[in-house]
């Protein structure tokens, strides 16, 4: 799959190859970024969601556990909510810089009803299990995945799946729902099994920390595994060129706040791509 416009498995919807993380938007406490950053004011994040779109962007992702990152994008999409895909979660929670997690049913629906608000938004495209590890007790005790189904049936979210962190509970969340996000990148493949599932099973597959989280630089060790990331040249055109080459993938959803890791991104991705 070579086009920028991509399927997202049988949902009906098509995704750019890049999608946008919003953790940095709302977020700065409890994260592994490689340098300490500020949360872009309004102007700064208006023109950061202008210039995704001029880019051919057209997938957001965010959670009610980015802390403001929901409220933000309600207030910065107003007037754009059709140009947009937005992707949000359930299951965690941060308050007072903790997370806990709750995936239950009743919370489920709380949670979708809150970040309809939060978003000022009548429908959200895709929503996502929000994980804390415990993937497949999850899929098998909680009736999280059910719930999401009726509230999908109900026309309030367009599609559901899980953000998993192991590969069993990967390919038990592609069987089980339209989507997956999982963790893929130059330092940590042991969810590949998950991409491979999505293929076979036409499931949606959306790459988190497809730059490990930045720690990408030439001596950086990959933080969720613990194998060194490889030495490239160019590492951010090395992990294009891996995401890029399974056929599973339908997106890599790339956290940045900075215009210009944002525009080398896309470059990046549409070269592997052989769009240019
Ligand atoms: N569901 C989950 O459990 C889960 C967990 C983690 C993440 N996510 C989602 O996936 C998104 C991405 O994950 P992530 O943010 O952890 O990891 P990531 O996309 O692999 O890395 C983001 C980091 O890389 C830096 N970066 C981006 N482009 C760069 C470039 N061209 N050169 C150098 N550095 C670059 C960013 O800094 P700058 O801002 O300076 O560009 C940022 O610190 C998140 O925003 C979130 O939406 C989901």
């Amino acid at each position: 799959m070579k086009a920028w416009m991509r399927p997202l498995g049988n949902t009906g919807m098509e995704v750019s190859a890049l999608g946008l993380g919003t953790v940095k938007l709302g977020r700065d406490q409890g994260v592994k970024y490689p340098q300490s950053f500020t949360i872009p004011d309004d102007a700064s994040a208006s023109a950061l969601l202008e210039k995704a779109q001029q880019l051919g962007i057209n997938l957001i992702d965010t959670a009610p556990a980015y802390d403001r990152s929901e409220q933000r994008l309600g207030n910065l999409l107003q007037g754009q909510r059709n140009n947009w895909l937005i992707c949000s979660k359930v299951g965690e929670e941060f308050d007072n810089g903790q997370s806990h997690f709750d995936f239950s049913p009743e919370h489920t629906q709380m949670s979708i009803e809150r970040s309809l608000e939060r978003l000022k938004t009548d429908y959200i495209d895709m929503v996502l299990v929000h994980c804390d590890g415990n993937d497949q007790h999850i899929i098998d005790n909680m009736g999280t995945l059910a719930a999401l189904e009726d509230i999908k049936k109900r026309g309030l979210i367009r599609a559901f799946g899980m953000s998993t962190k192991t590969a069993a509970g990967g390919i038990a969340a592609a069987e089980q729902s339209d989507i997956v996000m999982l963790t893929y990148n130059l330092g940590y493949r042991d969810e590949e099994t998950v991409l491979d599932a999505c293929a076979k099973l036409g499931s949606g597959a959306l790459i988190k920390k497809a730059l490990a989280s930045g720690h990408i630089g030439p001596s950086e060790q990959a933080p969720l595994a613990g194998s060194p990331v490889e030495k490239h040249e160019d590492p951010v055109a090395a992990s294009m060129d891996l995401i890029f080459a399974h056929e599973g993938t339908s997106s890599a959803i790339i956290g940045t706040i900075s215009l210009d890791h944002l525009e080398q991104n896309v470059m990046a991705a549409r070269r592997s791509l052989g769009l240019s």
